[in-house]
């Protein structure tokens, strides 16, 4: 009788213990309409929608410089992957994309000093690159959105 008892009572916290898990592994980020698979997974579903966008816009416009690895040049073209600099401050990437830099800038370790121009028009277009960038080439390091970057000014472009 005892034993039937004890057998009872360890089926139900089984029981118990597998039901509780299946919903445990939810997040903030699960509220997306996107369905979470592939590299994206865990970034906010709006994120998730420019991916597209910054690929397109990485590979027509900043491989030439960044190459298609994202490592640049040795003291040319500095690296976004794993860069120590870009992942500063992802601000001041959107705003370098969109109003160039020309400083000496120290990334990973090495300098360099060559001007980068302008290279897109638009907040959108500079957030969807950036993301892209924080999302590939080895890098997993979250992402920047349009509230954040409202501060940046678009320069007037020369010529
Ligand atoms: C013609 C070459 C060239 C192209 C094209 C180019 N860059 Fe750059 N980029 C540079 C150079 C040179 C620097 C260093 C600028 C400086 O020293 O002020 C730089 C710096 C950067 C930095 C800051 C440094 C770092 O490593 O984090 C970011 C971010 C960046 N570029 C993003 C982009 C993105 C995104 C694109 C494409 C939309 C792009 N660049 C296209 C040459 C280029």
């Amino acid at each position: 009788m005892k034993k039937t008892a004890i057998i009872l009572i360890s089926l139900f916290a089984i029981t118990f213990i597998l039901s509780s898990c299946g919903g445990g592994s939810q997040t903030a980020s699960d509220q997306s309409t996107v369905k979470a698979t592939g590299p994206y997974a865990d970034l906010p579903a709006d994120i998730q929608a420019m991916m597209p966008r910054g690929e397109e816009i990485y590979k027509t416009k900043c491989t030439v410089c960044h190459q298609v690895t994202g490592l640049g040049i040795e003291n040319v073209f500095p690296p976004l992957a794993k860069s120590d600099y870009l992942l500063t401050d992802k601000v001041r990437a959107v705003a370098q994309t969109l109003n160039g830099s020309k400083l000496e800038m120290t990334v990973n370790g090495k300098k360099y000093t060559q001007e980068m121009v302008p290279q897109v028009d638009t907040k959108e277009d500079a957030i969807a690159v950036i993301n892209y960038v924080l999302n590939n080439f080895g890098n997993k390091n979250g992402f920047v959105t349009l509230a954040e970057v409202q501060g940046v000014e678009i320069k007037p472009r020369k010529k």
